[in-house]
């Protein structure tokens, strides 16, 4: 009988460079020293697979396991329905493709907002499953309290303010924040409470140029705009969009790629090579060794 060798070199779960010093939140949040200091911007991607951490790892100096993989990855309608396991097993690959940028892991809808003492529970389930050095969570005013319980007892917290896609059936749709001066007052208190709190970064979404401008200029936090301007201390777009995974995309996206356009011309010859009986062909194929 011929002996059948497989190539453990080529296993997908071996991450090629070796782990080295990954950036931490103290260096994050002292990249920023006072409010209206400007610092050297800060790179955020989302990510939700181990080989996309891979890949994207050494280009940015922080990895968001959004929840907008219920969008991005489930096909789902909105956030809401993301769950604790799904943001936890995401995480935890993440972690394990990266060994460079800080990770942080968004709370999902109903696992923070009842308690600060759900909140803690559920914080440090994540930061244990995975790895991940911090969370973020959604809201101001009203979470300030539980930031502040959080940091407090070890748990890293980045805010998020402006436009809250989790509160999608408060707001009634996605349109971008702070067009009024009550809803721009509301975002500025919403920023202070959360910096206050101990946050030590803070995502504004979707919100007037001005008020990020101002509210980076008020804030000691770092400010990580998405839809927000350039006027904030770094910036982070949902992966996907930014390749070109999707024909449509929100205004504040620039597609830097057309993955789409790719993925469709490779399976689009993949089919035909299966079906013409040309792929695949001997290079492909195991022979027993003689
Ligand atoms: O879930 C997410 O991807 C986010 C970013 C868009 C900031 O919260």
């Amino acid at each position: 009988m011929s002996k059948i060798v497989i190539d453990t070199d080529t296993s997908r779960a071996t991450p090629t460079p070796l782990p080295g010093k990954r950036m931490t939140v103290p260096k994050i949040a002292a990249m920023k020293r006072g409010p209206g200091i400007a610092m050297e911007p800060l790179v955020m991607l989302t990510a939700y697979t181990m080989r996309q951490a891979q890949l994207l790892d050494p280009h940015c100096d922080m990895l968001l396991v959004g929840d907008s993989l219920g969008n991005v990855i489930y096909g789902l309608d909105s956030t809401v329905p993301v769950t604790l396991d799904m943001m936890i097993n995401h995480g935890a690959a993440v972690v394990r493709g990266s060994w460079n940028a800080q990770v942080t892991v968004d709370m999902p809808f109903g696992s923070y907002e009842e308690s600060k003492e759900v909140a803690f529970r559920n914080a440090s389930r994540i930061l244990k499953e995975t790895g991940a050095s911090a969370v973020k969570l959604e809201g101001g005013e009203a979470m300030a309290e539980t930031i502040q319980f959080l940091t407090s007892r070890g748990i890293p917290v980045i805010g998020h303010v402006g436009l809250t896609p989790q509160a999608i059936n408060v707001l009634g749709g996605y349109r971008a924040r702070g067009k009024d001066d009550a809803e721009a007052e509301k975002i500025m208190r919403d920023a202070k409470a959360v910096d206050d709190a101990g946050a030590f970064c803070i995502v504004i979404e979707g919100v007037m140029e001005e008020i990020a401008s101002t509210v980076t200029k008020a804030v000691s936090a770092p400010t990580i705009g998405i839809g927000a301007s350039r006027d904030c201390d770094g910036q982070v777009l949902v992966t996907e969009d930014m390749l070109g995974l999707f024909e449509r995309v929100p205004r504040f996206v620039k597609r830097y790629h057309d993955l789409a356009g790719e993925m469709t011309d490779a399976v689009t010859r993949y089919a035909a090579e299966v079906r013409s009986r040309s792929f695949p062909t001997e290079d492909q194929s195991y022979r027993p060794t003689k």
